[in-house]
C-alpha cells in the first residue's frame, strides 16, 4: 500500500496595520533602537487593533493559504490553531476560525505550545492525515502578544508582536520514494523542568486573570542554541539528509542572535536562512508561517525544496519540522 504523505498546498499570513518601531517603544519605557536591534535584530512589530482578536487574524491567514492552495473552505476537514493567546479561555479560538470559514463538519481544536507551537501542530496534523483520520488540514499559528505584555517591563514588551500564519496540508498518496514532496520527519521536545523560565503570571486555575508573559531572557537563550540543535541534528539523522542538503531553513523568530548561532552550530550556510524578526519580532506560534510566506511570497522556497523550520518556547517546548516543498 502506498504511504500517505501530507504535503503542503498553499500558506497565507496576516499582519495587523499597526507598526510600532523601536523609535515608537522608546517613548514608552527606557530603551533604545539601538539596545533592541543590537540585542534581537527586531526594528519593527505589528500590533492588533482595539477589538481585533487573535481569530480575526487566524481567519485572514488562512483564507489567504486556502486561496494559494487553491482549495475550498468546505474542503477542509481538520483545523489545528496553535496559540498561546486564545480569544477566550474557551471555547477554542479554532472553532470561531471553524465559523467564520463556514465550515460545520471535521474537527476544530486550539494546541498551546507557545512559540513551538506551529511545529507542533504540523507533526500533530501530518500524523492525523498520516493515520486517515483526516484528509485535508487548516494549521494555522495566530496569536496577540501585545494583550499578555506588560507594557513597563522593558526586558519582555520590546520582543514580541501580533500576527498570524496559516498552511493548508493535504494527505497524498505518494510512491515513497526520497524526493516525493511532504512532510519527511518531525521531532517535538518539551521539558516542564525549565516552565518558569517563560510563562505568564495568571490563568484561570490560578489567579483568575490573564496575567502577564515573564522571561529569565539570559537562561531561555542560553538552552535555546543547544537544544535546537540537538532537535534538528536528530531529525536530519533520523530522515538521512545532511545539513548540506537543506535549501531553506525557517526558524522561529525570536532572536537574530540565536538563528545565526543555530546556523553556525549545525553548519548552515547563512544565506539559506529566512529571517522575518526585523520586522515582525517575536509573533510566537504565528512566527514560522509567516514566515514561509514571505519565503514563498519572493519566490525564494520553490517547489522540491528541502524546508526544515524549528522553533523553541516556553515550557520548554521545542521541535523540528524537515518537509519536502
Ligand atoms: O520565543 C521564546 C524564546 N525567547 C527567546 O528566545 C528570548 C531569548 N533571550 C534573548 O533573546 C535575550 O536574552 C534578550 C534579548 C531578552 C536579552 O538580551 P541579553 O543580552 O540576554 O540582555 P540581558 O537580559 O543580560 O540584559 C543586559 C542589560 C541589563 O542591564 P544591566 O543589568 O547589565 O545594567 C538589562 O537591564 O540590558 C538591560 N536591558 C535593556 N536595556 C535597554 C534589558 N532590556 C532592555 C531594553 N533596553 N529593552
Amino acid at each position: 500500500m502506498s504511504p500517505i504523505r501530507s504535503v503542503i498546498l498553499g500558506c497565507g499570513g496576516y499582519l495587523p496595520e499597526t507598526v510600532l518601531t523601536n523609535n515608537d517603544l522608546a517613548k514608552i519605557v527606557d530603551t533604545s533602537d539601538e539596545w533592541i536591534f543590537a540585542r534581537t535584530g527586531i526594528r519593527e512589530r505589528h500590533i492588533a487593533a482595539e477589538g481585533e482578536l487573535t481569530s480575526d487574524l487566524g481567519t485572514k491567514a488562512a483564507l489567504q493559504a486556502l486561496e494559494h492552495a487553491g482549495v475550498e473552505a468546505r474542503d477542509i476537514d481538520l483545523i489545528i490553531l496553535a496559540t498561546s493567546t486564545p480569544d477566550n479561555t474557551f471555547p477554542a479560538s479554532a472553532v470561531t476560525i471553524q465559523a467564520n470559514l463556514g465550515i460545520t463538519h471535521g474537527a476544530a481544536f486550539d494546541l498551546q505550545a507557545v512559540c513551538s507551537g506551529f511545529v507542533f501542530a504540523l507533526s500533530t496534523a501530518d500524523n492525523f492525515l498520516k493515520s486517515g483520520q483526516f484528509r485535508r488540514a487548516l494549521v494555522i499559528g495566530a496569536e496577540t502578544f501585545s494583550r499578555i505584555l506588560d507594557w513597563e517591563d522593558r526586558s519582555t514588551c520590546v520582543l514580541f508582536g501580533d500576527g498570524a500564519g496559516a498552511v493548508v496540508v493535504d494527505a497524498q498518496k505518494l510512491n515513497g520514494a526520497g524526493l516525493d514532496r511532504g512532510i519527511l520527519m518531525s521531532e517535538l521536545r518539551s521539558d516542564g523542568r525549565h516552565r518558569e523560565k517563560l510563562y505568564v503570571d495568571g490563568g484561570p486555575s490560578s489567579t483568575g486573570t490573564v496575567g502577564h508573559l515573564r522571561m529569565n531572557g539570559r537562561e531561555v537563550f542560553r538552552h535555546a542554541v543547544t537544544n535546537i540543535s540537538d532537535v534538528i541534528e536528530v531529525t536530519l539523522a533520523k530522515s538521512g539528509y545532511s545539513a548540506d542538503q537543506i535549501d531553506w531553513f525557517v526558524p522561529h523568530q525570536a532572536n537574530k542572535r540565536i538563528l545565526d548561532g543555530t546556523a553556525r552550530k549545525i553548519g548552515l550556510d547563512p544565506e539559506k536562512v529566512v529571517i522575518t524578526v526585523e520586522k515582525h519580532a517575536n509573533t510566537s506560534a504565528a512566527s514560522i508561517p509567516l514566515a514561509l510566506n514571505v519565503a514563498l511570497e519572493d519566490g525564494r522556497i520553490q517547489r522540491g525544496d528541502l524546508v526544515l523550520m524549528e522553533a523553541m518556547g516556553g515550557g520548554f517546548t521545542w521541535g523540528a519540522v524537515l518537509v519536502r516543498w
